[in-house]
């Protein structure tokens, strides 16, 4: 079977955005690949260094990966800090990587904002955190939402550059690829990785303004939907959702140029598994006053039993760190034999 890796930071509550562009996807892969599922501690350190609650943080992201259905049984679930190999070939990685890459990365410039100078180098090498996150497993498939888009094109990058550059020590490795770069043959030792942006929502966008995505950071809570939201705040949040005044539209081609209206139907649509244009047949031609209700009455089935199973799970945080424990365990069998194969191919005694 092919593997597939991600990642959730356990930065902030999450939202519907995380669920419907990636978390939703992570359980529907499980059939069809072996999956790591890796709650990025290392990665929650580079925007704000100091947290009141990391390891809370921690196991809450994990609860929530446990209660949307990932089976940590099959597959694995643990945090990156517990691996080591996730440093170390992100070292490696600096070196492979240009600084001119990573200050094209438009989540840096986001992230650090003006004073660029004072942003933690850290989060200045963030893609080659993540990129070693992936090739650590080979991982073949990545499912993220679109913001994270360009850091798996970075990812490609990186791991074409270590294979070409690399590429007579990793032929006489023994544990080549051959893989064609262009017109060339080359040996190659990483994948060159594959995302699947292709979520019921891979971009959910805040419901105070359609043209952001809904974050995790936003200051305003009103702006996303949090799966640990109880029935009458997630009711409030969309009633409260911004909206334009006219009605929906009578076909789906009408929702260009609203991206507040176009937001709230792809989230229906996510929430029922059906297309925009299903939901359009329904509501097309309504107002929101009648669209938000039925939209809340769906977002409450579907998140409060997560929310329920979450609270059960973080009541008791042995079993949770158990999981995580026993995850890192499988994981590291897979790191150590990447970064033996690393390190004999760089030429590390
Ligand atoms: P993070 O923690 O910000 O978000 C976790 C996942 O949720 C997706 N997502 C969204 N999808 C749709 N609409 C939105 N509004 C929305 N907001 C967030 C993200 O795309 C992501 O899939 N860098 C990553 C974590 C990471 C990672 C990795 C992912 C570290 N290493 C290796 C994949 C592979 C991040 O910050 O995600």
């Amino acid at each position: 079977k092919e593997r597939v890796f991600s990642g959730v930071q356990p930065t902030g509550n999450l939202h519907l955005g995380n669920y419907l562009g990636a978390i939703k996807r992570f359980v529907a892969l499980q059939d069809s690949y072996d999956c790591i599922y890796c709650v990025v501690d290392l990665h929650a350190i580079t925007a704000q260094l100091v947290h009141e609650d990391l390891k809370g943080q921690t196991r809450s992201i994990t609860a929530a990966f446990l209660a949307a259905g990932i089976d940590p049984e099959r597959h694995i679930v643990f945090n990156q800090s517990a691996v080591s190999g996730h440093a170390e070939l992100a070292w490696i990685f600096n070196c492979v990587a240009r600084i001119g890459w990573m200050n094209r990365m438009t989540q840096f410039k986001d992230k650090a904002g003006k004073d660029r100078e004072n942003a933690s180098l850290g989060l200045l090498a963030y893609p080659s955190l993540m990129a070693a996150d992936i090739l650590l497993y080979r991982a073949t498939h990545v499912p993220v939402g679109d913001d994270q888009k360009q850091h798996l094109e970075l990812t490609r990058d990186i791991a074409m550059k270590f294979n070409i550059d690399f590429s007579g020590k990793i032929a006489s490795s023994g544990r080549a690829v051959e893989t064609i770069v262009g017109e060339e043959r080359i040996d190659a030792y990483f994948p060159l990785t594959e995302p699947l942006i292709e979520g019921p929502a891979p971009r959910v966008m805040s419901l105070r303004d359609g043209t952001k995505k809904m974050s995790k950071s936003d200051p305003s809570d009103l702006s996303r939907i949090n799966l640990t939201d109880d029935a009458d705040t997630i009711l409030k949040k969309i009633r409260k959702a911004k909206t334009d005044p006219d009605a929906l539209p009578s076909e789906v081609e009408g929702l260009a140029g609203r991206p507040e209206a176009e937001n709230l139907v792809t989230l229906y649509a996510a929430l029922a598994e059906t297309s925009r244009a299903s939901v359009i047949a329904e509501f097309g031609g309504r107002q929101f006053s009648e669209f938000k209700p039925a939209l809340a009455d769906l977002a409450v089935e579907k998140v409060a039993p997560m929310n329920g199973e979450m609270r059960r799970l973080m009541d008791d945080p042995g079993h949770i760190d158990a999981v995580l424990a026993k995850g890192a365990a499988k994981a590291r069998v897979i790191a150590d034999e990447t970064m033996a194969d690393v390190k004999d191919i760089i030429g590390f005694l």
